[in-house]
């Protein structure tokens, strides 16, 4: 009896923990023959041996044991049940908008889109890279100015990189401030004014608050931004203000909405420097404040200034046209801390979905959209001013704002019938509608406006055929947008099908096989992760909604606030940054404004080992901080004592050290609780890096190791899908010290348009916690290390591999050294990065943090045989190196050289190579089965930088190509 009762209890507990073994790839054989490769007994040897003891955790996290997909997708259900999904009418930047099915199960839903990697591999990334040229070409047309990036993280921080650039721009050619004001016209949105001022301060930029009608900008304004149409809903022809600011040599801003520009005439034939705002109503929900697409827009003097991802048009090996990132060297390193944004991940997911809600729509479907929406506004305008209600703003796009007396008893009526409003003031009501806006709607919002004024709701009539006199005729639209064919071609629900299956084939992504990117961590992005993110509970909530609507969003936040302090070793928690260096720089912001409560302002130094991510710099530039570079030892570890000698020389202006662990080399730096007591006995605060948050979680934590506070890649370590570069999130995490300047608290530090940043994508990252549960996350970390070292220990045959730790092991990603074979064969890390295409595969980091090298990461989720599979690769690459040293093969045309090979190269009928095509497309039998044809042939980056053209060519070049 006793036997069976046993039995079942394993049989529950098992069901609870299904989710491990998904998430995990090694079974138990497979542990064991890695082990046996290692040269451990088992996997605690190996973990001890790896992870410092003086840092080891004593006790296990205070977090639940996992529960099932199927649990946890019924429990949150219920959770979502409690947002309730009200009409939002609120506007000021997020609409509600009709994602085309299509495009929600074709890319958002697919795996085959979202678990791709960043473009910087552009050879099997042509699909993305072909929809974020779309992307930049919609944005540039849109807004008339020719130059636009990939996207940037929310219309706020665009607007501050906006502001950043011309700033940089005006004062680069003097060693002080020349022109340091930036005028800030009241009516743009108020997220925005906040952002604005938390990346001003730091840099001593001042804000010039006012009324852009009667402002007098001088010589000492860099810039100025207004919003097109207003916070209020206006439309302002601006065109004098522009010739004002222009006058004494400053730039404008223009905040502007995708969706109005196809009616108004837009900022770039107005005269704007900058256009920028948020393209989330093109398709991609709410979410109760992101993920969503930036867009930036510029002329041609700032293109080498223009912050984040310029996709760029190039030719490939053959000649062929071929896209890429432009001046991706610029981009990666972020220019370290002569760098003028620290923008790295970005919203590419969303920016492809808008997109593709653009070439689905086409230039004429856009427009009637627009059309309805503003025809809808004016009615729904001229009726409430026939109810008595008085139109604070004459010209309109699709928000309008009344005067009213009665906002009591309109919030009381508009909440009973389930619709929100924007209340700027006990005496102003906003409505914004959108394109989901029906007859119907219109005919509600009057009935709540009419009974909260006792009157009866008159007859209302739908004028198809209405004049648009809400509109002035002077700003409207006269000039054509999105006449590129790629607009025009895929309106019916086949051909978009279609289309994205094209592009997506294009791309390697997780669906082909492992990206084994070192700091990037690509995981498992489970399937019940990110389901939830599509239902209309989660997605359809407005950020600045009332509470009461919104219990099922605040209770997984408080959750998740409190899981990720839990596995920190912090006290607090603010999930607000949208990308890590949006966390580093929120943190170093926290760092800064603690140093000001203590009247430490002379705290102005910021230590960084050589070997950092080029955004930690970045960051600390724009938090106002002076970086002092530190050095690293020969095995890759930090240099105590450079570290010592900086820490006291700088001993009075000391606010702290920005560290990586473990280190970005891949050790656990024995060091560490040393170098976190050498700066705080120097007065410095420790701030960590966590985007290798993915060797610790359960081991270790930055709280328990001495840091004060640090920011976690959400879409790294807690498997938010990398999206082909972005969305993700770096909330950060921070002790009681520093809880009080988390971001947002007393109004500081904004640095997000929305509280919670992109809150829907939470979700994910919540259910990874909850179905790994404490034992689930330690064992993943405990994998991410095994799997690492099963490959060197594989790999270390033939590869010199850059630094271990103590014990001869590696963290969670190791550093293979390639350097040598450019001596011995003229072989390069690149041209082995493009060779693994023709294996199938994705190249690792290339040359970070060290030249000439990859970083290999091959994450807990990938089983022994894919990482097999990897490693023959490598293998079967070497061997193909040594064939060039020893002279069997030739030093310049050979697999290595010419690779990626194409499926029309290899079958081409000329074929001039020492080498068979067999040899160049299947290099290993095992390929035949599943092989990946990478789009292009090797992109050539020179051309591209020098020739640089983001946006899709002018319709004449296809009539060209046609003919
Ligand atoms: C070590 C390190 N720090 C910071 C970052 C920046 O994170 P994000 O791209 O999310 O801004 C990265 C990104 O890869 C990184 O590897």
């Amino acid at each position: 009896m006793e036997i069976k009762i046993k039995l079942f209890m394993n049989l529950f507990e098992k069901q609870s923990s299904e989710f491990v073994s998904r998430h995990i790839g090694p079974d138990d054989t497979e542990t064991n023959e890695m082990l046996a490769t290692i040269g451990v007994a088992s996997l605690d040897e190996l973990i001890d041996k790896t992870v410092p003891s003086g840092i080891r955790l004593q006790k296990k996290l205070d977090i639940a044991e996992p529960i099932s997909e199927f649990e946890y997708l019924t429990e949150l259900k219920k959770i979502a049940n409690k947002n309730k999904v009200f009409k939002s009418y609120i506007g000021q930047g997020y609409y509600d908008t009709i994602t085309p099915s299509v495009i929600l199960r074709n890319l958002f839903e697919n795996p085959g889109w979202y678990t791709q990697y960043t473009p910087y591999q552009a050879e099997i990334a042509q699909g993305r890279l072909e929809s974020l040229l779309n992307f930049q070409t919609m944005v540039s047309d849109l807004t008339a100015l020719p130059i636009a990036n990939a996207s940037l993280l929310d219309e706020g921080t665009a607007a501050a990189e906006a502001m950043a650039m011309l700033f940089n721009h005006k004062n680069k050619d003097h060693d002080h401030i020349t022109a340091g004001k930036f005028f800030v016209d009241e009516k743009i949105f108020e997220q925005t004014k906040e952002i604005l001022s938390t990346r001003a301060t730091p840099v001593g930029i001042e804000l010039v608050f006012g009324d852009y009608k009667t402002t007098e900008p001088d010589e000492k304004y860099f810039g100025a931004i207004v919003q097109y149409p207003n916070s209020h809903g206006s439309i302002e022809d601006y065109r004098n203000f522009i010739e004002k600011v222009h006058s004494v040599n400053a730039q404008v801003v223009m905040a502007t909405d995708l969706l109005a520009l196809t009616l108004l005439t837009p900022p770039g034939e107005l005269g704007a420097d900058v256009a920028i705002g948020s393209s989330q109503r093109f398709g991609v929900p709410m979410g109760f404040g992101g993920p969503h697409a930036a867009f930036f827009s510029t002329k041609e003097e700032f293109k080498r200034n223009i912050p984040g991802r310029i996709i760029g048009v190039s030719i490939d090996a053959q000649n062929n046209r071929a896209l890429r990132m432009a001046l991706q060297t610029r981009e990666q390193h972020i220019r370290r801390e002569k760098a003028t944004s620290n923008i790295c991940t970005a919203q590419a997911l969303l920016a492809n979905m808008a997109a593709m809600y653009a070439v689905y729509h086409g230039p004429q479907g856009l427009k009637e959209i627009a059309e309805r929406v503003t025809l809808l506004t004016q009615t729904l305008a001229e009726h409430l001013e026939e109810s008595g209600y008085e139109l604070a703003n004459q010209n309109y796009f699709d928000t309008i704002t009344f005067k009213i007396n009665n906002r009591e008893k309109l919030t009381e009526i508009s909440q009973a019938h389930e619709m929100n409003f924007h209340f700027s003031s006990d005496d102003l009501v906003t409505i914004s509608l959108d394109e989901t806006t029906t007859k119907n709607d219109v005919l509600d919002i009057l009935s709540v406006f009419d009974s909260a004024s006792d009157i009866d709701t008159s007859a209302v009539t739908f004028d198809n055929e209405a004049d648009l006199n809400n509109i002035p005729d002077s700003l409207l639209r006269t000039s054509d947008f999105l006449q590129n064919p790629v607009f025009k071609k895929y309106h019916s629900e086949t051909e978009m099908m279609r289309y994205l299956k094209t592009l997506e084939n294009k791309d390697l992504s997780l669906t082909q096989s492992m990206i084994a990117l070192g700091s990037c961590t690509m995981k498992l992005n489970a399937a019940t992760e990110l389901i939830p993110v599509s239902w209309a509970h989660f997605s359809r909530i407005h950020p600045f909604a009332p509470s009461s609507q919104t219990e099922g969003y605040d209770f997984i936040i408080k959750d998740l606030e409190k899981l990720l302090s839990t596995i920190t070793g912090f006290a607090a928690c603010s999930l607000q940054p949208n990308s890590g260096a949006q966390g580093e720089f929120a943190g170093l912001m926290a760092i800064r404004r603690y140093h000001e409560s203590k009247n430490d302002t002379h705290r102005n130094v910021i230590l960084i080992p050589i070997s950092a991510h080029g955004t930690n710099p970045a960051s600390a530039v724009m938090a106002g901080f002076k970086v002092v570079v530190t050095k690293c030892d020969e095995q890759g570890n930090i240099d105590i004592e450079d570290l010592k000698l900086q820490a006291e020389k700088n001993k009075d202006s000391l606010a702290g050290l920005m560290v990586t662990y473990p280190s970005t080399h891949g050790v656990f730096e024995e060091g560490i609780k040393e170098i976190c007591d050498i700066v705080h006995e120097n007065g410095g605060l420790v701030y960590m890096d966590g985007a290798n948050m993915n060797a610790q979680v359960g081991l270790t934590a930055p709280g328990f190791i001495g840091a004060d506070v640090c920011h976690l890649n959400l879409h790294k370590t807690f498997a938010i899908p990398h999206g082909g570069g972005g969305p993700g999130m770096g909330p950060i995490c921070v002790n009681e010290k520093l809880a009080p300047f988390l971001p947002g608290k007393n109004n500081e530090g904004t640095v997000s348009g929305a509280q919670y940043g992109s809150a829907s994508i939470l979700l994910i990252s919540y259910a990874y916690i909850k179905m790994l549960g404490e034992s689930g996350m330690k064992k993943a970390t405990e994998y991410a290390i095994l799997n690492a070292n099963y490959m060197k220990a594989r790999l270390k045959k033939y590869f010199k591999i850059l630094f271990t730790g103590k014990a001869g092991t590696c963290a969670h990603e190791f550093i293979v050294d390639l350097r040598p074979f450019k001596n011995s064969a003229g072989i390069e890390a690149e041209d082995v990065a493009k060779r693994l295409m023709d294996y199938g595969f994705h190249a690792p980091t290339l040359s970070f943090p060290v030249a000439g090298t990859i970083m290999i990461e091959p994450t807990e989720s990938e089983n022994k045989q894919e990482l097999d599979k990897f490693c023959d690769a490598l293998i079967s690459i070497y061997e193909e190196i040594k064939s060039v040293e020893n002279g069997e093969a030739d030093k310049k045309d050979n697999v290595l050289k010419n690779s990626p090979h194409t499926l029309s190269v290899v079958t081409a009928d000329e074929w001039n190579h020492s080498y068979p095509r067999s040899k160049a497309a299947f290099p290993l039998d095992s390929i035949r089965e599943n092989k990946f044809w990478p789009a292009v042939s090797r992109v050539n980056n020179t051309y591209g930088d020098r020739n640089l053209i983001c946006t899709c060519e002018p319709v004449e070049s296809y009539v060209e190509v046609d003919a």
